[in-house]
């Protein structure tokens, strides 16, 4: 490649599994007694106001990565015409930190935890053709999309919609800075720091990325980000149109309050600096997608 378009590899990756992440890594955040939140929309009222009203819309829905159930309380709470809601993440601590939250809730949902990773597990307890609505937030960029959204194609009804939040590349390309672990080349963004471990199981690198010549860093969590061309040809794939995309713009303490900002010095950097002048900050595209029916 040329001029303009050239990518420059600055990111050596040493790495012998395919996962982007191992549910010790979330074992690890659900054990931590006073916890940060993840820079997520769950945490800003106004959206989780308008997902919950489209989510509750429908009367069989499944929610995949959970986290700490913040989304999962409001739905619970709002209840609508929603009777059965799957409640689906790999990590146990996260499923009963959520079950704990919701667990006095009076309310006529009827939620069904399943532990379960989505990039091998087929959810063979849900049947084909049987759900409206599925939502996975801020958790796309942890999972084989190919893998999983043939998953959610099966359970999904031909009129049932997906929705995702998934992290834009273009905004990461340009905002990222040196210091950043960001592999422009693939897209993915390397985290080489993990929860402390106060539950002390231990957690694994999944690979080590050495920068220029510099030190080989252990990494424990890769996210995928991806350009909208690239989620049109994913979701054709498994047999999905995506029929709407928004940039997701949140306000600006949602990611200073965030783990991810914890400990971090850089508030100086390119990024930040536009997060200051606007007061709010987009890292990711939400977007709506339907099953392709023959
Ligand atoms: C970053 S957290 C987001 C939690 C919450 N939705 C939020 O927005 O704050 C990602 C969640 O997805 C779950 N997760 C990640 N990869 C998964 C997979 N392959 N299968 C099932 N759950 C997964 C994690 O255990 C975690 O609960």
């Amino acid at each position: 490649m040329e001029g303009e378009n050239m990518i420059e590899r600055t990111l050596t990756i040493e790495r012998a599994v395919t996962k982007h992440v191992f549910p010790e890594y979330y074992e690890a955040a659900a054990a931590i007694a006073q916890p940060r939140h993840f820079p997520s929309p769950v945490n800003d009222p106004e959206w989780i106001n308008s997902a919950t009203d489209w989510f509750v819309e429908s009367r069989i829905a499944m929610e995949v990565g959970p986290g700490r159930g913040e989304f999962a309380e409001a739905v619970v709470k709002k209840a609508g015409g929603l009777n059965r809601y799957y409640i689906v993440d790999m990590s146990r601590g996260m499923l009963n930190l959520v079950r704990d939250r919701i667990r006095t809730v009076e309310t006529e949902v009827k939620p069904v935890f399943i532990c379960a990773d989505v990039d091998s597990d087929s959810l063979s307890e849900i049947p084909d053709h049987s759900v409206d609505r599925i939502i996975m937030t801020n958790a796309f960029q942890d999972i084989n999309p190919l893998a999983a959204l043939r998953t959610f194609r099966r359970v999904l009804k031909p009129t049932g919609l997906f929705r995702a939040n998934v992290i834009d590349r273009e905004i990461r390309e340009k905002y990222s800075t040196e210091d950043d672990f960001f592999d422009r080349e693939m897209g993915y963004f390397y985290l080489t720091r993990h929860p402390p471990d106060e539950n002390g199981k231990g957690i694994e690198p999944i690979g080590y990325v050495t920068k220029g010549s510099g030190e080989k860093t252990p990494f424990y969590r890769m996210m995928r980000s991806y350009y909208r061309s690239e989620l049109d040809e994913i979701f054709n794939e498994c047999g999905f149109e995506i029929i709407s995309d928004a940039p997701l713009i949140l306000p600006k303490e949602i990611w200073m309050n965030s783990a991810a900002a914890q400990g971090r010095e850089d508030v100086g950097t390119r990024r930040l600096k536009l997060v200051d002048k606007s007061g709010r900050y987009q890292s990711s595209i939400e977007i709506i997608a339907k099953p392709v029916t023959n």
